[in-house]
């Protein structure tokens, strides 16, 4: 539950959620009434479930430092830099992610889309994870940042250690993903692209705060970031579609549902995400005192079944307006890759809805999930009826 340099881990967090999404949700809404922050003083930590606390901490990085998040081990990352150094590095790539530059790439999604659902035409079957998820992101960060990407299997691999770093479940070795990188980079160096690293390498040439290996593990940030969490979000919209065969259908009958949808299933489906922070001084929130040091788990998880922002909280609602949900984080600090998760997902959802009439889990297959982990889905087997003729 602490590590060897005695900071708290995220595991020691597991066991206060329930596998039964009701139950975790009655949790959240008790700590909400009843304890809305919670002191865990044999771990120095704070636990802080309301939407309002929430969000001050995530909007003052002044008081509530990302640099320190616990130690997760990962090399050096943007994500982790602090203010001056976060606004610095994260203009050059902030550029890559422009809503409306991510929506212009729609139809170039759409086209990948299609052709990974078209092995599921004939065989009928489609895992979501390994068939779409992975191999879509593959191809979309190749396509966003002129990456190689190497043979299949290799990139799902790295990005699941960078994110079961981030959930607190490995401590793995990134030397062969950061040789890989460097490699590039090389190759970048003698011949320039234009793409993303060329761009990094010319900023570097002309401002010394942009070291080659920071130029590495910001690339390494990129291109292992979203992959992981993208593929359970498709992994949790399916498991909703097998669940739910209306839903489905009603998507299909009415694709303007979609990006409700994919904001609902973001909200209710990350139910188990936190987010860690540091009180760099003596503070206080909602009326309890803070010490220099502390370390703070934002539970923006919970925030998203507060009652005072969501209306029948425990109710999954696609029509739910306004849905201001927090599982990207919200200030200066907010997952980069959000306007990459809208359109990406609307796009695979409608090219979904067009392709399939039904899907079903098979049943010879049942969901895998990662050991102790109910919500990290490793694999999720579907059964697919391909359309007879394309809804509109
Ligand atoms: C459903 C999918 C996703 C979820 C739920 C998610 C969630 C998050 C969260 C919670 C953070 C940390 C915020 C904080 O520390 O305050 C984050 C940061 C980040 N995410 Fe995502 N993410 C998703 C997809 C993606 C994708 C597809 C990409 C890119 C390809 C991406 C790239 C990043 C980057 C680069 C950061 C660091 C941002 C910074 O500190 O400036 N994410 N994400």
């Amino acid at each position: 539950m602490t590590g060897t340099s005695g900071k708290p881990t995220r595991d020691l967090l597991f066991p206060d959620l329930s596998d039964v999404i009701d139950e975790r949700i009655a949790w959240f809404q008790h700590q909400h009434k009843n304890e809305p922050l919670r002191h865990r003083a044999e771990y120095n930590m704070w636990e802080v479930f309301r939407y309002e606390d929430v969000q001050t901490v995530l909007k003052n990085p002044e008081t509530f430092s990302v640099t320190d998040k616990t130690h997760m081990g990962l090399p050096f990352s943007f994500g982790r830099a602090d203010i001056e150094e976060h606004r610095f590095l994260r203009g050059f790539v902030a550029r890559s992610f422009v809503p409306s530059t991510i929506e212009g790439q729609a139809p170039a999604f759409a086209s990948m889309v299609d052709a990974l659902l078209e092995p599921a035409l004939a065989s009928g079957k489609l895992e979501v994870l390994g068939d779409l998820g992975y191999p879509l992101m593959d191809h979309v960060i190749g396509h966003l940042f002129g990456l190689r990407i190497p043979g299949p299997g290799r990139f799902r691999q790295w990005s699941d250690q960078m994110f079961g770093q981030l959930v607190g479940i490995f401590q793995p070795d990134h030397a062969e993903v950061v040789g890989m990188l460097t490699e590039q980079l090389d190759e970048r160096k003698r011949e320039p692209t234009g793409d993303l690293m060329s761009a990094l390498l010319a900023a570097r040439a002309e401002d010394d705060r942009l070291p080659e290996k920071k130029i590495i593990h910001m690339c390494l940030d990129l291109v292992t970031a979203g992959n992981a969490p993208l593929s359970l979000f498709l992994s949790y919209t399916f498991a909703r579609f097998c669940a739910d065969p209306a839903f489905y259908q009603a998507l299909r009958r009415d694709p303007a549902l979609i990006p409700g949808a994919i904001e609902e299933v973001l909200r209710f489906d990350f139910s188990w995400f936190n987010l860690w922070r540091t009180a760099r001084h003596d503070t206080e929130l909602a009326g309890y005192q803070i010490k220099a040091g502390s370390y703070i788990v934002a539970w923006d998880s919970a925030a998203n079944f507060d009652e005072s922002r969501f209306p029948q909280a425990h109710r999954f609602d696609i029509t739910r307006s306004p849905n201001p949900h927090l599982p990207f984080g919200q200030g200066m600090y907010i997952c980069l890759g959000l306007p990459l998760v809208r359109t990406l997902g609307r796009v695979v959802l409608e090219r979904v809805v067009r392709t399939f009439e039904e899907i079903r889990a098979d049943p010879d297959r049942p969901m895998r999930t990662q050991e102790r982990m109910i919500d990290y889905v490793v694999s999720l087997d579907t059964l697919v009826t391909p359309a007879k003729a394309s809804v509109p």
